[in-house]
């Protein structure tokens, strides 16, 4: 009776032990400065039930607003990031604000950069995520000059690109 109860302790607390939690599938972007620029930064991505959660820590900006979206080539090789073409657009819509109906899967609020240039950046964005049709991995993601303003076709009129990143799975 003793040792078979000792015994039921030992195997419920290995039990417990060997359940883990399983981790969500995650991709990252190492952003790289173009355009002339000096700036850097890292962006990570994960799926949640609200949207794909991103979360950037960028740093070389000029202080203000910066137009910040995810491109639909994952190819950030020409100086200017003119490799990562347009935004992704998987529903086929033009250029608009994040909150609203027409919008690209890929237009998301600027990121804000304080005096000392640097910009810390979490948003969940509905409508996109890691894989298939509306998947991110394998695309881009670009920082520009200028804020988005967005409603300008096709990007916000939000200037070059000065830094830009392939978004690959972790
Ligand atoms: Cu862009
Ligand atoms: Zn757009």
């Amino acid at each position: 009776m003793r040792i078979s109860g000792i015994i039921g302790i030992m195997s419920t607390a290995l039990l417990a032990a060997c359940a883990g939690i399983p981790e969500r599938p995650a991709a990252t972007a190492a952003l790289s400065a173009r355009s002339g620029s000096n700036v850097s930064g890292n962006v990570s991505f994960a799926e949640t039930p609200g949207g794909l959660r991103i979360q950037a820590e960028v740093a070389g900006l000029a202080p203000g607003a910066h137009g910040f979206h995810i491109h639909e080539a994952g190819d950030c090789s020409a100086p200017d990031a003119a490799s990562a073409k347009g935004h992704f657009n998987p529903a086929g819509k033009p250029h608009g604000h994040y909150a609203e109906a027409e919008h690209h899967g890929g237009d998301m609020p600027n990121l804000m950069a304080n005096a000392r240039g640097e910009a810390a950046f979490d948003f969940t964005l509905a409508g996109v995520g890691l894989s298939g049709p509306t998947g991110v991995v394998g695309r881009s993601i670009v920082v520009h000059a200028d804020p988005d303003d967005y409603k300008s076709q096709p990007a916000g009129n939000s200037g070059a690109r000065v830094a830009c990143g392939v978004i690959v799975a972790r």
